[in-house]
């Protein structure tokens, strides 16, 4: 294989504009050492897989009940990923724990966007609109977003890049959603990306 990109998998469960981020990045040459070869969604249906068809980008889903479970669910994942040479996988918007067998096969090669200032506002249960529910509750006047390694314990990776926002008054979990979307998550991501993928190339020189 040529070595000339690094090869990325985007796993989505949503909406997927952290994907189109990283689509976007690849177009602008922000993300210009990696490659995005393949979209997988754990949800059936979800606009992220059409924002990948019409970049051209092989798309599917991938259910757990189509996989009988949890554990075929991991298996057919690490198939399809192996199969395809994928050198980093991007979980952008995928809303699923994975089991510490699967985090440790690909150690260092998982990375994930959070919609907080990590240790703030993570862990099981804070997904989505949530965090930013959970942010406006305690009254935080910065939140953010962080890049980091997947593990076993969610959220709990090391951390690759965060990048905070203000809150600001009269925000609802919406409007703190898309701010921390527009002035965080879609740079840190495919920069996160970049970074990573570049010393991917540097180690295969
Ligand atoms: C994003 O805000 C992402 O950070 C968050 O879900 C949203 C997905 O949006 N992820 C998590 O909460 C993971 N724990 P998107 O589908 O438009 O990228």
């Amino acid at each position: 294989m040529s070595n000339a990109k690094a090869n990325i998998a985007v796993l989505v469960s949503g909406g997927g504009t952290n994907l189109q981020a990283l689509i976007d990045a690849e177009k602008s040459g922000v993300l210009k050492s990696g490659t995005i070869r393949l979209v997988i969604s754990n949800k059936k249906g979800a606009y992220a897989l059409e924002r990948a068809e019409k970049a051209g980008i092989e798309a599917f889903a991938l259910t757990r009940k189509s996989c009988g479970g949890q554990e075929g669910f991991e298996k057919r994942l690490t198939e399809e990923i192996e199969s395809r040479g994928i050198d980093l996988i991007i979980m952008a918007g995928f809303m699923s724990i994975l089991s510490e067998d699967f985090t440790r096969h690909f150690d260092h090669k998982i990375i994930n966007i959070h919609p907080s200032l990590i240790p703030s506002f993570c862990g099981k249960g804070f997904y989505g609109l949530l965090v930013h529910e959970a942010a406006l509750a305690k009254g935080v006047k910065v939140t953010g977003a962080t890049v980091h390694y997947v593990n076993e314990i969610p959220d709990g990776g090391e951390i690759i890049m965060q990048k905070a926002v203000e809150v600001k008054d009269g925000d609802t979990p919406e409007t703190l959603q898309r701010r921390v979307m527009e002035e965080a998550e879609w740079i840190i991501l495919p920069a996160s990306a970049e970074k990573i993928c570049a010393g991917i190339l540097a180690g295969r020189a």
